[in-house]
């Protein structure tokens, strides 16, 4: 049974990569998960905004020395503490992960601006990131604010990114535009070797007790698997890209859905915070016990079979068979 998959041009063991999240945050779930058979992991993000904040950090602090004497340049203000910045220990945990563990390691970023910050790619790529997940999510809370606006920064941060590193670049698309696959391409054409469909942002919600709006975590089941489903179907062969199902992936069915659909890899990132890193193992198995009852012999045998190329029903994608599921609704 061969479940070798290759994703970013990297060759992984089976389809399985631990996506971002408090559990790839710790060098011991590293462990465990590699353990028990995931294919690669994604670290969690370090952030335009903790990169920007140290930066303006460092700036003060030679702002500060440049108007002191020579006597007074062997003290360090208090602003700054060399050894704590998040950034640095970020870099730190990239060498130490990659030494602890044999499975493909990727870094990833979480920013929406062209700005200074994205230089910090080439440092993830020192310190030996085999490949760089960008994660934008941005809020365009201005009523002013245009769509192509929006999509531009997009597509420049991604550029931005791409020309520091020789690494290959993943990005987590996000499902709100008007025209996923477009701009999809849009951020190959920029550079991106990878697509992640689709990110699950943290959900506002509103916290009765404090009366102040809250964001949240957001954890999935099975049930948000649909649209993960649906884009990669639609994006299987038409872009010179990578794809893997991001969101909602909990089962062994639900990968080889997302695989026959056209993804190269899935991203589990739920299923693991809420049943442990031994679920993974719990998922192979399922899949190979599922290969074997229905005679495959490998993941490439059913990579896109059932994607908008080659499915004898496309309609199941579009608008054509949206009124009739609804129509066909029973209790
Ligand atoms: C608690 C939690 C923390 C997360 N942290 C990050 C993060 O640091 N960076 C990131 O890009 N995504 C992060 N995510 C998003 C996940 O990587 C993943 O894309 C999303 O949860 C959808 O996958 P799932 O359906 O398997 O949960 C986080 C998700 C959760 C639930």
């Amino acid at each position: 049974m061969e479940l070798t998959t290759t994703h970013l041009g990297l060759a992984l063991k089976n389809p399985l990569i631990a996506s971002a999240s408090p559990l790839t945050a710790s060098l011991d779930s590293i462990k465990r998960l590699e353990e028990h058979g995931i294919a690669a992991v994604i670290m969690h993000s370090l952030f335009e905004e903790e990169i920007n904040h140290e930066i303006h950090q460092i700036d003060h602090f030679l702002q500060l020395h440049s108007n002191a004497n020579a006597e007074a340049t062997s003290y360090l203000p208090s602003e700054v503490d060399f050894d704590n910045l998040h950034s640095e220990q970020y870099l730190e945990e990239i060498q130490r992960t990659k030494e602890a563990i044999e499975i493909p390691l990727i870094a990833s970023l979480n920013g929406v601006s062209a700005g200074g910050w994205v230089k910090y790619a080439q440092k993830l790529q020192e310190a030996g990131a085999d490949a760089l997940e960008l994660n934008i999510t941005y809020i365009p809370t201005s009523i002013d604010m245009e769509g192509h606006t929006v999509e531009q920064m997009y597509v420049n941060t991604i550029a931005q990114v791409k020309k520091h590193i020789s690494i290959p670049l993943n990005v987590k698309m996000n499902a709100y535009f008007s025209s996923p696959a477009n701009m999809a391409k849009r951020f190959v054409e920029a550079g991106a070797n990878g697509l992640t469909i689709f990110d699950n942002p943290a959900r506002v919600d509103v916290d009765l007790e404090l009366l102040t709006p809250l964001q949240r975590a957001n954890i999935t089941s099975s049930a948000n698997v649909s649209e993960t489903l649906r884009w990669c179907a639609i994006l299987y062969k038409k872009l010179f890209c990578s794809l893997c199902a991001g969101t909602g992936i909990h089962t062994a069915e639900d990968v080889l859905k997302a695989v026959m659909s056209g993804a190269d890899a899935v991203a589990l990132a739920s299923v693991l915070l809420t049943k442990g890193e031994a679920e993974a193992a719990v998922i192979l198995n399922g899949i190979t016990q599922w290969m074997q009852e229905h005679e495959y012999d490998s993941i490439s045998q059913m990579k896109g079979s059932i994607s908008l190329a080659h499915t004898d029903n496309p309609d199941a994608y579009e608008r054509n068979s949206y009124m009739y599921a609804l129509q066909q609704y029973r209790r």
